[in-house]
């Protein structure tokens, strides 16, 4: 076992803020580890540290006897973050400018992502992927790999190796796309299958059927995929839905008779519990009745809409009707891996908001939107995005005095959400000066 003390941050289950200005935070093997493998499920994963004890430093001192604890003045322990959409193969693509989400499509995403027919590049571009992902501090992503199976592999090996939580397919999309990236509807499928089985539930890794987006799938396509997620409840779907009007006049014409673009995906069966959909920008009540009603979420995704000139997510209009949301990254529609810039974006994008006065998100609200409620997102609440006992142990050390006008700024924070918004809107990977993982592995980004 090991303790940590610091200013210390967690959530309670309903989202609000627990902060320990003094706190102790005590990591250690599962209570009941035995030692023996533990059932193959991404849920559960055996053989790592999970939090002990988080608290008051004054309460828990006296209960440790003996275990080493690192004290870390004038720094904050956090959950590490979780991107709850992202896709490695764009870590190039960032910062292409086009018209919107099409054309960006065309003439740099699909162009680029056809690179990774090639094993040896999707891993060169893996490593460097998961080093940004460790860098700013998110410990859990859920992401797009490319159409090509062999993206998966170099990925999740990668990830394995790492220890970090990474769920993540093979895009699915056999219409409208070019050569180099259009798959084969039944090798897809098959190729998806074999990925489940290869990773999914191993140590920390878990699979998503990936079906890119309506329109780049065929019905046959979209068929075998909600055929494999009945298939396999416990693994992940991820695609993008209702993110930018040309791409929704599309999928119209394509689909003449559906409801709306997110019935599409329900008749397939590709709506349900641990189904993440990125954007879900133009949406009626009715489809946040529906994500609601499944247990579906959203992948809120700020610096991308804000780049693409997507829209705005409808914050207030999602409370209102439980919808689920955490935030995302969307490299590389999204402009940066960093969670601070996200959390930043997505401020932004309450304040434009859908109702007249627009929101001020609270700093806290945000943060939990990249942390736990990210993981009730993905259906592992208790398990990441927290640091309540039982929590796997993925923590981050920020550091408020990182930059001189951060350190500034921080110093006059009278309360938590002052000094949350002082990182939120200074901050960047500077402030990640530790990355702790619950499989064991740290990284001190200094060194
Ligand atoms: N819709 C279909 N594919 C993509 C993608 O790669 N990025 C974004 N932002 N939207 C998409
Ligand atoms: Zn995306």
């Amino acid at each position: 076992m090991r303790a940590y003390r610091a200013a210390l941050l967690r959530f309670d289950d309903e989202g609000r803020p627990v902060y320990d200005p003094d706190g102790l935070l005590v990591v250690g093997p599962s209570p009941g580890a035995s030692g023996a493998p533990g059932p193959r499920s991404a849920t559960t994963t055996s053989g790592v540290r999970v939090v002990r004890a988080a608290g008051a430093w004054s309460d828990l001192k006296d209960r440790f006897p003996g275990v080493v604890v690192e004290h870390l003045p004038g720094r904050l322990i956090a959950p590490g973050f979780i991107d709850l959409h992202v896709h490695y193969p764009q870590t190039d693509v960032i910062g292409s400018p086009a018209e919107g989400l099409l054309p960006w499509l065309e003439n740099y995403t699909f162009p680029h992502e056809s690179r990774f027919s090639d094993a040896a590049y999707a891993g060169q571009v893996a490593t460097f992927f998961l080093g940004e992902l460790q860098r700013h501090g998110v410990t859990t992503a859920l992401t797009f790999a490319t159409s090509h199976p062999g993206s998966v592999d170099a990925l999740l090996g990668l990830a394995q190796a790492r220890g970090l939580r990474l769920i993540a397919g093979k895009v699915l999309q056999d219409r409208h796309s070019p050569d180099g990236v259009r798959d084969e509807t039944e090798q897809s499928l098959i190729d998806t299958e074999a990925l489940i089985q290869r990773w999914h539930g191993q140590g920390r890794l878990g699979y998503a059927i990936t079906p890119r987006f309506a329109p780049s799938c065929s019905d046959a396509q979209m068929q075998g995929a909600g055929e494999l997620a009945a298939r396999y409840p416990e693994v992940w779907i991820q695609s993008h839905v209702a993110e930018n009007r040309d791409e929704i006049r599309w999928v119209r014409e394509l689909y003449p008779d559906a409801r709306s673009y997110l019935a599409i995906y329900e008749k397939f069966g590709l709506l349900r519990e641990r189904a993440i959909y990125a954007h879900c920008i133009h949406f009626d009540d009715a489809d946040r009745a529906l994500m609601q009603a499944t247990g579906a979420a959203a992948a809120v995704s700020p610096t991308s809409n804000l780049f693409l000139g997507s829209g705005f997510f409808d914050y207030a209009a999602a409370d209102r009707q439980g919808m689920r949301y955490g935030l995302a990254s969307d490299v590389g529609g999204g402009t940066s891996f960093s969670p601070f810039h996200t959390m930043l974006a997505a401020y932004y994008v309450g304040r434009e908001g859908h109702t007249k006065a627009g929101l001020s998100l609270a700093p806290s609200h945000l943060w939990w939107q990249h942390t736990a409620g990210a993981a009730q997102a993905l259906g592992l609440s208790g398990v990441v995005g927290n640091l309540q006992p039982g929590c796997e142990a993925d923590f981050v050390v920020l550091n408020p005095q990182a930059t001189p006008l951060l350190a500034r700024r921080s110093a006059q924070a009278g309360n938590l959400e002052e000094l949350l918004f002082s990182l939120i809107v200074l901050g960047d990977d500077r402030a990640v000066q530790a990355v702790h993982l619950a499989s064991g592995a740290g990284l001190d980004p200094a060194t």
